[in-house]
């Protein structure tokens, strides 16, 4: 069951909405033959919502799905009042869609880095030769990447991205920038051995994919740095952490070559 959530925790959110709904309908179905009460939509909402949230706890999902359980047909009901046209709807789930592809496959949805982690990223950066070479796997729209190049203008620095929305953004605003460059790539594609630094903020799922692929390709003395993440059984070399509500921490480690 464990493995299952970790690897599909979206499917079994998926069981604990339509387990939910089915409850609910059937709750409410026996209690209008027998009562003169009526629920307004709302009500039934919020009822599916908590039912819901309180299932997605119960298989072990993450709090976070329990939010987004307790949420989402609340929200639909909300929305469904309003006077908007059906294409608002079309297209927000088209833009979720465009901008968290990887979801799904890898597992890897789209946050980004925040101001404080690259100020403590930068701090590390600086301890490289002046002309090191940077990846970011997983670049979501460069914004981070964007500002380290502007802050290190003699280094080199990679985004690669498989989001097309993400990606469209990305190499469009690296565009003016003449040491950053954007790939539509499978981070699981890239090279590592072209890199003196290689970063990630993915999620726990592909942590130890990235750590056999770090072994395997990327040079002697190099830096992997993952934020937040661990790798399983592979303690960080030195950990840095930055006490935000997130509770962030940078995790480095020094290949052995
Ligand atoms: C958590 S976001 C981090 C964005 C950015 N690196 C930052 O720190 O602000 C992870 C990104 O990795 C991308 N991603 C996930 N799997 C990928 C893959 N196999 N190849 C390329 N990009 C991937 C996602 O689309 C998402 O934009």
């Amino acid at each position: 069951m464990l493995r299952v959530i970790r690897q599909y925790p979206a499917v079994l959110a998926l069981c604990a909405q339509l387990g939910a709904t089915l409850l609910i309908a059937l709750v409410l179905y026996l209690a209008v033959q027998e009562l003169p009460w009526r629920p307004t939509w709302l009500a039934v909402g919020l009822s599916q919502g908590l039912l819901a949230a309180g299932l997605a706890r119960y298989i072990g999902l993450s709090r976070w799905w329990c939010g987004l359980n307790l949420l989402f047909v609340p929200a639909l009901l909300l929305a469904s009042g309003a006077p908007l046209p059906s294409w608002v709807f079309l297209s927000g789930f088209v833009l979720l869609l465009l901008l968290n592809w990887n979801s799904f496959g890898e597992r890897v949805p789209l946050y980004l880095t925040g101001a404080g982690t690259r100020q403590h990223l930068a701090a590390v950066l600086k301890e490289q030769p002046e002309h090191f070479r940077f990846v970011d796997l997983g670049c979501g729209p460069a914004g981070m990447l964007l500002k380290l190049s502007m802050q290190f203008p003699k280094a080199q620095f990679v985004g690669v991205e498989t989001a097309p929305l993400s990606f469209a953004i990305a190499w469009l605003r690296a565009l003016r920038r003449p040491n950053c460059q954007i790939r539509y790539e499978n981070l699981w594609r890239t090279d590592l051995a072209e890199f003196e630094v290689v970063y990630c903020f993915l999620s726990p799922a592909p942590m130890p994919e990235v750590w056999g692929k770090a072994c395997a390709q990327m040079p002697a003395d190099s830096l992997l740095i993952s934020n937040t993440f661990e790798v399983p059984g592979q303690p960080a070399h030195q950990q840095v952490e930055l006490n935000d509500w997130r509770k962030s921490r940078l995790l480095l480690w020094r290949m052995g070559g």
